[in-house]
């Protein structure tokens, strides 16, 4: 019976379940068996496998977090290191292996599918970075769960006419950041792609206060040259200049933890399936994500090779509408 191993890698991101999920039952549908393997390359490593049937996977779609566990795994980079993962996929006989996770986890299925193994990507990370998908699974889902921070934070915002900062995760990308600001209708947006004056922002929020604005809301991308700590520091020291009292939320963690939306749980599922599809059709070293709607496969050497851009007429957007 042909054999297929799946992992989850890195930073968790929401829908990874229903990617797992979707992996197993479509495998198990053609007749093959598959291993999951637990705590991502770690596992692959120490040969902590688990066999999963359709059964096992019953019950997850809507849970955040992932069945398999995940794990950030350096060491993998090393050959001698990586030769031990190889060791157990010969071990246990793998006709393919499914990576779910970000850009870490694709470099490391590039290494992978250049040991020989035929390895499928899944691209699956909230900060949406990764190359060769214009949405990565869990994205859809931190995106809601900062919009509702930024909703609720509104609210006391006005209740005492004050500006808040709300910092949003994203590592080196602003992407979270911009879209939260133009869904949530902030005053500013701080993001690494484009840099920042916090002598600006300090009038942005002055602009705000003397148009008559109850509250001013500013979303900072936690990868930005000035992080929320920093500029709550800057304007603490220049309290007067304001025009508002001003407080600092960091979401941080709470933005990659609970229930998968409907668009990730549906994404992964695509993903997920269109993974095993690839491995059956014998085009390894691929990873898969969705390009105008349609779900595509992108060469792994692509993927870890470019670096996903942001469409920066989005941010001169947010900045117009921010009136
Ligand atoms: O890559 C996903 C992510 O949540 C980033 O947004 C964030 O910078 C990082 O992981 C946090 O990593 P950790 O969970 O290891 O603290």
């Amino acid at each position: 019976m042909p054999r297929l191993g799946v992992l989850t890698s890195g930073g968790d991101a929401p829908g990874m379940n229903a990617a797992i999920r979707a992996v197993v039952r479509t495998a198990t549908s053609y007749g093959w068996e598959v291993l999951g393997i637990r705590h991502g390359y770690a596992g692959l490593i120490a040969n902590d496998v688990v066999v999963l049937t359709a059964r096992d996977v019953g019950g997850i779609i809507q849970l955040g977090g992932t069945l398999l566990n995940s794990a950030r795994c350096p060491e993998f980079h090393d050959e001698p290191v990586r030769r031990r993962a190889v060791d157990t996929v010969r071990r246990h006989q793998l006709d393919g292996v499914v990576i779910i996770g970000g850009n870490g986890s694709q470099r490391g299925a590039y290494d992978l599918a250049q040991s020989g193994v035929p390895v499928v990507g899944v691209a699956s990370t909230i900060d949406n970075d990764v190359f060769g998908t214009d949405q990565s699974i869990g994205v859809d889902t931190a995106l809601n769960i900062a919009l509702e921070a930024v909703d609720r934070l509104k609210t006391t915002a006005s209740a005492l006419q004050r500006a808040f900062l709300v910092e949003v995760m994203g590592r080196h990308c602003g992407y979270l950041a911009l879209m939260t600001a133009i869904a949530g209708g902030a005053d500013a947006v701080v993001i690494p792609e484009m840099e920042t004056d916090p002598e600006q922002l300090i009038a942005d929020l002055q602009a705000a206060a003397d148009r008559g604005k109850a509250h001013a809301m500013v979303v900072v991308a936690e990868g930005a040259r000035y992080n929320a700590e920093q500029l709550i520091d800057y304007f603490h020291a220049r309290r007067d200049r304001l025009g508002y009292e001003i407080r600092a939320t960091i979401l941080g963690h709470v933005q990659r933890g609970g229930a998968p939306t409907a668009f990730d749980r549906l994404l992964a599922t695509r993903l997920g399936a269109a993974a095993v599809n690839e491995i059956m059709a014998g085009h390894a070293a691929v990873m898969v994500g969705v390009r105008q709607g349609e779900i595509a496969a992108t060469p792994l050497d692509e993927v870890v090779r470019n670096v996903k851009t942001l469409d920066l007429r989005l941010l001169d957007l947010a900045r117009r509408l921010a009136t």
